[in-house]
């Protein structure tokens, strides 16, 4: 008998064929009026489900398909999967980790530099015809202090790349890694009083919900940058704007946002915050390597039962 699944979310073109081959799929329409009469149809018949850190799994879904075995997403988060349903049901939860580190790690630096630099003004002005003019300037980015919010797989590969740039790194979370160099501060006020850039990397959740508020701006004081390429929810978004209109921290560069896909006015309009869409992982060879991934596990998952049927 096939195997139904529900595919929520993009998955790169490379992967689709291999699913189809083995299972019967289902696209979740990205309307939500179409998605609820789309999972009241064949809802009851989904056993698996591709998905990714965005998208999710969130209550509304999983209470719609109550015969779901496994969740395969795309990515390392699990905030937004809700793991407590899950694990009370008994749905294996997959993730891709090991593949987005390097990646994650390069689009920490770009916005570092690209905040640091002034990047994204000075490409505005250019645009603008304004060649130089009224352009201020930048500030070096080597030798200076970094603090690393959340040092795992991502914050050592970026800790990395910041060696390169002599700038001293230390770091925060819940405990100290003794297998590191690098200095460990006990909370993020400390972190933030000692960094010039503090990077965010922490997944998201209720632990480190608003994590970096209006006293980490403040110890990190008017020439530090914050850098977020981990949750949104880990920072105090509202704090964040005021903070970066007072000029109490200098700027902002911005992977996650507290509710995506909303943008909010605020940070629209503010020239000291540089702006991506949840694309620190967006490269064509991550993304790759993630698609295959997720199917990899839904395979493996499903491995006894598809041999039974070759
Ligand atoms: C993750 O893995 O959770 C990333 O945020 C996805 O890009």
């Amino acid at each position: 008998m096939a195997i139904d699944i529900l595919i929520a979310g993009r998955l790169p073109p490379n992967v689709l064929p291999q699913l189809e081959k083995r299972f019967r799929l289902h696209q979740l329409p990205e309307e939500r009026n179409e998605a609820g009469a789309f999972l009241q149809q064949v809802g009851g018949s989904i056993r698996g489900m591709l998905t990714n850190a965005a998208q999710g799994a969130p209550e509304q879904l999983l209470s719609a398909l109550p015969k779901l075995e496994i969740i395969s997403s795309s990515g390392v988060g699990t905030d937004a999967l809700n793991m407590d349903i899950a694990e009370a049901r008994g749905i294996s939860v997959r993730t891709t980790p090991g593949v987005l580190t390097e990646d994650v790690a390069d689009g920490a630096i770009a916005l570092m530099l690209a905040t640091s630099r002034r990047l994204m003004q000075a490409e505005r002005n250019v645009r603008a015809g304004r060649w130089l003019k009224d352009l201020p300037l930048g500030n070096r980015m080597t030798g200076k202090r970094l603090g690393i919010l959340g040092l795992g797989k991502i914050g050592q590969a970026l800790a990395k790349r910041a060696a390169a740039f002599d700038m001293p790194i230390a770091y925060h979370q819940r405990n100290r890694n003794p297998d590191v160099p690098y200095a460990y501060h006990d909370s993020v006020v400390s972190l933030a009083e000692a960094s010039d850039f503090l990077v965010v990397i922490v997944p998201g959740g209720p632990a480190t919900e608003n994590m970096v508020d209006g006293k980490v701006f403040d110890a990190l004081g008017p020439e530090g940058i914050l850098v977020n390429v981990g949750r949104g929810s880990t920072v105090d978004q509202p704090e964040l704007i005021r903070a970066l209109e007072q000029g109490r921290i200098r700027a902002a560069g911005l992977d996650v946002l507290a509710d995506e896909p909303h943008v909010p006015d605020a940070l629209l309009e503010l020239e000291n915050v540089v702006l991506t869409p949840h694309y620190a992982s967006g490269t064509t060879e991550t993304r790759l390597a993630m698609g295959q991934r997720v199917v990899d596990n839904l395979l493996e998952y499903f491995e006894a039962e598809l041999q039974g049927a070759d």
